[in-house]
């Protein structure tokens, strides 16, 4: 793919998750300057079988890239925005608290740090539906005709990402919903929980939903498997479709030691999900949110060309070290 690798100095990496909200439009107020990150990145791209990382700004990365150069897409982008900006990661590396739970002993388990989405403003909300209007339109710009874009939501925020992408083009064609019993929800009221000890303040959240969309066809279904290799999901196996319905499970203890990104997704549920995007078996998959490259080492593993973008010099290099020895987990 003719695209140059665009390295991002590492002082304006941190200034990106609110930089694609409008200046005219009430942008919330700008965060306090990070520190300077400690060492400088020894390398801007990764490669390894089939996948190659770059270390980059996605919206950057995106305007240069080819049109019509990618035939499926399947990211896990930063839900509320805000929590990967630079002064929520310094609290989740550092300092604790933000947007960022801090992680607790619970029933005798260490609670994952996850972020808080019950804190985001209406403002943060804003910058939320611009930061994904523009990710849908530059999206649609890169991806062949008929091309599957899953993106992971949150159920909280999920509606704001999905009128976003279809107000950039893409056609919303449902969600796959990853089954999975989560920590979120479930709680009795805060400093209260003997007086309403039989009372939750929001269900325990047991899915996740992945949005699916599609770019719009050039022609019939046929028509544009034939021309673009795209328009459809490869099927299950003969007898079955590819089902919106996934099993899953919080990623492996292995899988969380090789890849300690606070929000890896599983090899096996991400296995499933890439193999279906292509539905003739052939292209290029895209995560402009690579993080620990776990989208990538899925791609390696089935086969499947791979390019991958992360902002965060240290998720990159964690992901160059995570991508050969998540794809090889069985
Ligand atoms: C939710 S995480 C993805 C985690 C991934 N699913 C995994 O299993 O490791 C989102 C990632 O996107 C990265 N990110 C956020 N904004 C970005 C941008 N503008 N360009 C590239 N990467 C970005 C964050 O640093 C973070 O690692």
């Amino acid at each position: 793919m003719d695209i140059a690798t665009r390295a991002v100095p590492p002082s304006q990496q941190y200034e990106l998750a609110f930089s694609h909200g409008r200046a005219d439009e009430s942008p919330p107020p700008p965060p306090p300057p990070p520190p300077p990150p400690s060492s400088e990145p020894t390398s801007t791209a990764f490669l390894h079988g089939r996948a190659t990382l770059h270390l980059a700004d996605c919206f950057a990365w995106l305007k240069a890239c080819q049109p019509r150069s990618i035939q499926a897409v399947v990211t896990d982008p930063p839900y509320g925005v805000h929590e990967f900006q630079a002064v929520q990661m310094q609290k989740l590396r550092h300092s604790g608290g933000g947007v960022w739970r801090s992680p607790t002993q619970l029933n005798g388990h260490r609670r994952a740090a996850v972020p808080r989405f019950t804190v985001l403003t209406a403002a943060d909300h804003h910058a939320l539906r611009k930061f994904y209007e523009e990710f849908g339109q530059l999206i649609a710009s890169v991806v062949v005709p008929g091309a599957n874009i899953i993106v992971a939501a949150q159920p909280l925020l999920s509606h704001l990402v999905a009128a976003a992408l279809a107000a950039s083009g893409l056609e919303l064609r449902g969600s796959i919903i990853r089954q999975i019993t989560t920590l979120r929800g479930g709680d009795r009221p805060k400093g209260a929980e003997r007086e309403f000890c039989d009372v939750s303040v929001m269900p325990r959240a047991n899915w996740e939903p992945w949005l699916a969309f599609r770019a719009p066809l050039d022609g019939r279904v046929q028509d544009n498997l034939r021309r673009w290799g795209t328009g459809g999901f490869r099927r299950s196996s003969a007898e079955r479709p590819f089902s919106d319905l996934i099993e899953s499970s919080p990623a492996q203890r292995a899988e969380r030691a090789i890849a300690p990104h606070p929000c890896l997704k599983p090899q096996a549920f991400l296995r499933e999900v890439v193999r279906a995007v292509l539905p003739l078996g052939t292209g290029l998959v895209l995560d402009p949110f690579a993080g620990s490259g776990s989208t990538l080492a899925a791609a390696n593993a089935i086969g499947y060309r791979s390019v991958g973008i992360e902002h965060d010099p240290i998720y990159f290099e964690m992901a160059g070290a995570a991508i050969p020895a998540l794809e090889k987990l069985t």
